[in-house]
């Protein structure tokens, strides 16, 4: 390869691990990772989650352990999901200050203090008996504004136990404005709101329904969920209206199969941008290494420093505590 003019050779920058590490633009922190925690009511043994190896529904004590772990590997958050015993057509127990979730809470708040985030999944669906993330009308639908007045319920009750963030995930038309005013009128004007903004009804939430125990009994949850196939500007809209009500920091949700749309929101808005690696994005990788047919940490690693590429600034990852160590 000999010419007139000077060739460009990228390989001269791949030719040694320290160039290449002084010149990745991708870093993971561990800072930028939060883990998602299940504590459930009422078990005196951690249980494993059968299709998600390695993640398991806490008692308070494993719970606290693990929040421990979390922030003893530097962790940026957590973030806790309630699995009560007793489950009801409103949801009674997630806004119960005595319920499953304000008890993992103050736990966890407790154990960590302030020297990571703790933040708290603010839905419906691991509380109500039908599974789904709202009140539902006579005809099954999830009644919007009804349901409403339950998030802004149960995002006070969250923080007054020790949330120092709240997520709503339920993907209902103005929770993030009704929650922000809840909150306000209770005295918490400081707190932030982390929306999960684009949340697809996605197939890759199947091994979380296990985990959380709020697969819906009929239906899907189509109705308030993005469409996969839908048009990137329906996310723009979403994301857009989230933060005309109030959001502080916005979500996408899978993350690896919608790199697109952390993309987007990256470019488009001015405010910390998450992506929640979901379960089923973790459970593709542990089955396959299970087998033996993949390189389970270099998959790791590489889907969240793709993911990070992508634009997101934190990122949800059942595997935070491990890879925080590793980093
Ligand atoms: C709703 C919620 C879900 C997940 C996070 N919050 C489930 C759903 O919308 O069906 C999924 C997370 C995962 O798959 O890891 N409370």
């Amino acid at each position: 390869m000999s010419a007139q003019f000077p060739v460009a050779r990228p390989r001269r920058l791949r030719r040694d691990p320290a160039l290449r590490r002084m010149v990745a633009g991708t870093r993971l922190h561990a800072a930028d990772l939060i883990l998602p925690m299940f504590a459930k009511e009422g078990i005196t043994e951690p249980q494993p989650v059968a299709s998600m190896p390695g993640v398991y529904q806490h008692t308070r004590d494993s719970l606290r352990k693990a929040a421990h772990d979390a922030a003893e590997a530097g962790v940026g958050g957590v973030i806790l999901f309630g699995i009560p015993a007793v489950k009801d057509a409103r949801g009674s127990a997630a806004d119960d200050p005595d319920g499953v979730l304000q008890v993992a809470l103050r736990d966890v708040a407790a154990e960590v203090g302030d020297s990571i985030v703790v933040m708290a999944d603010t839905c419906l669906d691991e509380f109500t008996d039908n599974g789904h993330c709202g009140i539902l009308t006579p005809s099954g639908d999830v009644d919007n504004d009804l349901t409403l007045e339950r998030y802004a319920s149960i995002a006070v009750a969250q923080v007054e136990a020790g949330s120092q963030v709240v997520a709503p995930s339920g993907m209902m038309d103005g929770q993030v404005g009704a929650i922000r005013s809840a909150l306000d009128a209770a005295g918490h004007g400081g707190v932030p709101i982390l929306a999960y903004s684009a949340k697809y009804a996605s197939a890759f939430f199947g091994p979380f329904r296990d985990a959380a125990e709020c697969a819906p009994q009929f239906g899907d949850r189509s109705t308030h969920q993005q469409d996969p196939a839908g048009p990137l500007r329906e996310a723009l809209r979403e994301v857009r209206l989230d933060l005309a009500e109030g959001a502080d920091m916005v979500m996408v949700k899978p993350a690896l199969a919608y790199l697109d749309v952390i993309a987007q929101f990256r470019a488009e808005v001015d405010v910390p941008v998450a992506a929640y690696q979901v379960s089923g994005e973790y459970a593709m990788v542990e089955a396959a290494a299970a087998n033996g047919w993949v390189d389970r940490e270099r998959m790791i690693m590489e889907s969240l420093v793709a993911i990070k590429r992508a634009g997101a600034d934190m990122i949800l990852t059942y595997w935070a505590t491990e890879v925080a160590r590793r980093l």
